[in-house]
């Protein structure tokens, strides 16, 4: 079986001016992400605030390219492709934070939900309607929502139509970029349910991108923990919950609450906030952060270590078995 989605050593650099005398600087928002994606399966990418996750999914959905690395869809390498096909557009979707952004005001729902079929392939009129409307449907909405306009709907059905908008070209991969996040939590579940549905019923992969572990706990099957660009931790969804290896991600997991009281966990805070992916600290780049740093960690660089089904870059605990 082909890998779906495969990332090699993905980078992104921005390069911003800076001060008042034509100075600049390069921000690297994503250094150096690999991965591996199945049809059907889900990958969480999870990090606070600026690590670089939304950059990682405009690259994944071809709305950016890497500035170095590869990525493959279905075995063909992407990277460098220029103006991708309409195939290549239609197999990857994307799912933004906020629907109101992806949707346009004055287009009513029903129109938005056929101007993929509509741009993208020659599906008579009729024929897209009748599309639309089914997934109206399928997405927990009514027909009779096809003739209204984004402003008359709630944050959760904005973000059900937004959904229903990303599979009417049937894409094979869907990245969601904190698909629930501005949603209340009581109809966080709501969306989480459906958009679990979804994915048997389309058998897409997704890569779920959240800043809460506690979101992705039970759709993901892979995780990937990213700090400022890069993978800290990376495995099985499983393996990472029941013992996650870097300090960053075990901050994060102590952060979420635990649904067994049972289980006491201590909850570590982390120091300071993320430095700026200007001027990243010498090292490794958590050190100034970590509980747990010793005199090694400024001064080089650790590497994703450990078996495939679970690795971390962190010196402490790279060791099988860690007591730490
Ligand atoms: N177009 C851009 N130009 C300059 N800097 C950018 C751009 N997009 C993102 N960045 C910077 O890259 C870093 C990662 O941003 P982002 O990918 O949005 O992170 P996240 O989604 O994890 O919050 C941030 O420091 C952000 O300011
Ligand atoms: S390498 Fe050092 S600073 Fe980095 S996470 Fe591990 S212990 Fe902390
Ligand atoms: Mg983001």
């Amino acid at each position: 079986m082909t890998t779906l989605l495969q990332a090699i050593d993905l980078h992104r650099t921005y390069r911003v001016a800076r001060g008042m005398f034509g100075g600049h600087a390069d921000v690297r928002a994503v250094a150096g992400i690999s991965f591996s994606l199945n049809p059907g399966e889900t990958l969480a990418i999870v990090g606070e605030s600026g690590s670089g996750k939304s950059t990682l999914g405009r690259m994944l959905t071809l709305i950016e390219p890497p500035s170095d690395g590869h990525l493959f869809i279905d075995g063909i390498d992407v990277s460098n492709i220029g103006r991708p096909s309409k195939e290549l557009r239609s197999a990857v979707q994307m799912v933004f934070q906020n629907p109101y952004g992806s949707l346009n005001p004055r287009q009513t729902i029903g129109a938005a939900l056929e101007e993929p079929l509509l741009v993208n392939t020659a599906t008579p009129a009729r024929e897209r309607r009748d599309a639309a409307l089914a997934m109206l449907e399928r997405v927990g909405l009514r027909q009779e929502h096809a003739g209204r306009y984004p402003h008359m709907f709630s944050g959760g059905q904005r973000q059900r139509i937004a959904i229903a908008r990303s599979l009417m070209l049937r894409p094979k991969i869907l990245v969601l970029d904190e698909p629930v996040s501005a949603l209340d939590v009581s109809v966080r579940a709501q969306i989480l349910n459906l958009i679990t549905e979804l994915q048997g019923e389309f058998n897409l992969a997704y890569v779920f991108i959240s800043h809460d572990l506690s979101v992705v706990r039970h759709i993901a099957d892979r995780v990937l923990v990213m700090y400022l660009g890069r993978a800290v931790e990376y495995g099985a969804a499983e393996q990472i919950f029941a013992a996650p290896r870097h300090p960053y991600s075990r901050a994060l997991m102590s952060a979420t609450p635990v649904a067994d009281p049972r289980r006491v966990k201590e909850r570590i805070v982390l120091k300071g906030e993320m430095p700026s992916p200007f001027n990243p600290p010498s090292g490794c780049v958590f050190h100034p952060r970590c509980p747990l740093a010793f005199e090694r960690c400024p001064q080089e660089r650790p590497e994703l270590t450990g078996e495939a089904g679970h690795m971390a870059a962190c010196f402490a605990t790279e060791a099988a078995n860690s007591p730490l």
